[in-house]
């Protein structure tokens, strides 16, 4: 069993929360994430990952800071029971055949792949089984832009399951520089990397956005892939520029149709211009250059 803290709310008051917690669990180290999770009701999530040993303690803490700094939220500890989480996930998970992959599931190890490049995902507790549409539309892109370029160095940001570092992984036999802001998505992708036989070439790391060495040792990259929601891919673009090569290609993908000239125009600040945009179930995938 493994616990972590979360509560859903109003962006202001999540956000406001975070950045209370972050002060408070400072010396704990804790890691703390806050996202959006519906961007039309301006829903927000927040979550924080206590040493299981404390998890408790963690919890009344981050209460009474909450409590003093007057932000009402429904802070709750949440309990995983990691082996049912597991098995839930691979339950009628069928294979998915997108570009050039076919992303399934332990069951199918060994199914006929038609000459696609299989990629086995036990996707856990982390987001990227090649059902959703925006991780299809990843690969799909992925797989046509590889015909025309050759990138020699490649990120992954917010890599979940790390559904596409494998997948580049075993098209490439190159290095994938992998990175999530949540813990448990990077656990999940280790297994995932290693079930798939990648590991000499996927380095992991947990970071929120940019702030983690790795990106200064491995990068500026001349591939990057980022399938993450359309607010904080806005928020980043001036770090995905300052870490993308000259004439380098960015992919980003989590976003909805209409939010393509606000994601668009946020790029084009920093330098990019927009190669295509394709869609992939109700879902857009953009491909720019800078
Ligand atoms: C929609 S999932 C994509 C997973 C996978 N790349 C795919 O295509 O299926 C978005 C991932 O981005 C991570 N994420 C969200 N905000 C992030 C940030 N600021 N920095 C790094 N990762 C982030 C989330 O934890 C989540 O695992």
């Amino acid at each position: 069993m493994s616990h972590y803290l979360y509560a859903e709310g109003p962006a202001d008051q999540v956000q406001n929360a975070a950045r209370h917690l972050e002060v408070l669990f400072e010396e704990d180290g804790f890691a703390i994430s806050n996202f959006e999770i519906d961007e039309d009701a301006k829903v927000w999530a927040l979550s924080l990952y206590p040493a299981e040993e404390i998890a408790d303690e963690a919890l009344s803490r981050a209460l009474d800071n909450l409590k003093t700094q007057d932000i009402s939220l429904p802070l709750e500890k949440v309990t995983l029971p990691d082996e049912d989480w597991v098995s839930k996930s691979l339950e009628g998970l069928v294979p998915v055949e997108a570009g050039r992959f076919v992303i399934h599931g332990s069951h199918d190890v060994g199914m006929n792949t038609k000459g696609r490049i299989p990629v086995q995902i036990n996707a856990g507790q982390a987001f990227g089984t090649g059902h959703h549409g925006t991780t299809a539309g990843c690969l799909k892109v992925l797989s046509e832009e590889l015909k025309q370029i050759q990138p020699e160095r490649i990120l992954d940001l917010g890599t979940g399951s790390a559904v596409l570092a494998i997948a580049l992984a075993k098209l490439l036999k190159q290095t994938i520089v992998a990175t999530d802001i949540d813990p448990i998505s990077v656990e999940t992708s280790r297994d995932n990397v290693r079930i798939n036989e990648v590991h000499p070439y996927v380095k992991l790391a947990c970071a929120s956005g940019f702030s983690h060495p790795i990106f200064k040792e491995e990068g500026p990259f001349d591939l990057i892939v980022a399938n993450i929601l359309a607010g904080p891919l806005c928020d980043m673009a001036k770090d995905v520029a300052a870490n993308t090569m000259l004439g380098g290609r960015i992919v980003l993908s989590g976003l909805l149709p209409h939010q393509k000239a606000k994601v668009v125009a946020a790029y084009r600040q920093q330098g990019f211009h927009l190669l295509r945009a394709v869609e992939e179930d109700g879902w857009l995938v953009l491909v720019l250059q800078s």
